[in-house]
């Protein structure tokens, strides 16, 4: 029974972090297609991790949620999480419709604690998010918890976060009063230099036409008259004269 146990735990523990690394590669592919058509990054940092058993069963008896497998995978939806920082508010949506609007994901549930922050001044937009892992024996649908912030809202978050936990929850009320001017500080900051980019980059980030692209443009010239040079042979074959 522990055996199988264990075994079952593996898994499970297992399809969070092949979640992980599924949602890391679409992050990644939108990334490079995004610089690629755009010349533009909207995404500054990436960053996972897939929550210890310790840290599961913390949550478990915190929540008083049943110590079953199938339980803990309906209620707890941060075992898995990616973190995306972006350098402007207006990437955040970008990032988070495509990623979302993507056929084989299935948006749960959208925090936007940007539209509507969280007392302490915390902004980020969180989605939680189902995505299929396809193991030896199918498809298993996994829940992953990404959260998108700016690079002031997570510098913000990360400081918060260890204020939180240094005084355990009880924050002395200056030190909070401290946090939440932080953030409207962080807030005015992503207005200004998302301001400054449109200023020198215009609305549309797309700012000049031509894409980049790695590839030896020799090589590609040739690979088009070759193509061109079938097509005619072709035409000539069969007597087309369209
Ligand atoms: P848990 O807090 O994870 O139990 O879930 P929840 O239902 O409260 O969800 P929520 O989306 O509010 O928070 C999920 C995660 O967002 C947290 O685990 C943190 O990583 C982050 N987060 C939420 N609120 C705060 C906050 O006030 N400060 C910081 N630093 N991070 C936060
Ligand atoms: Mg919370």
């Amino acid at each position: 029974m522990a055996q199988a146990f264990h075994h079952d735990f593996q898994r499970f523990m297992m399809e969070y972090q092949f979640a992980v690394d599924e949602m890391l590669t679409k992050v990644s592919i939108l990334r490079e297609e995004f610089l690629y058509l755009h010349k533009y990054n909207p995404i500054e940092h990436v960053s996972s991790r897939v929550k210890t058993p310790e840290s599961i069963m913390r949550k478990v008896s915190k929540r008083n949620i049943a110590p079953s497998l199938p339980i803990i995978r309906e209620n707890i939806s941060d075992i898995a999480g990616v973190r995306i920082t972006c350098s402007f508010v207006k990437d955040i949506y970008k990032v988070l419709n495509t990623l979302t609007s993507q056929s084989d994901l299935k948006v749960i549930q959208i925090k936007d604690y940007i539209k509507n922050p969280k007392s302490n001044g915390y902004k980020s937009v969180h989605a939680i998010i189902e995505i299929p892992v396809f193991l030896s024996d199918g498809p298993v649908n996994v829940v992953v918890e990404v959260q998108i912030r700016t690079i002031a809202q997570d510098f913000w978050a990360s400081l918060e976060h260890k204020i939180f936990y240094k005084y355990e929850g009880d924050v002395p009320a200056h030190l909070a009063d401290e946090l939440a001017e932080a953030a409207a500080i962080a807030t005015t900051l992503d207005m200004r230099m998302q301001r400054l980019h449109t200023e020198v980059h215009g609305h549309d980030a797309d700012h000049d036409g031509a894409s980049h692209t790695d590839f030896d443009n020799t090589a590609i010239d040739n690979l088009l008259s070759l193509a061109r040079e079938s097509s005619a042979e072709k035409r000539k074959s069969t007597g087309s004269e369209s």
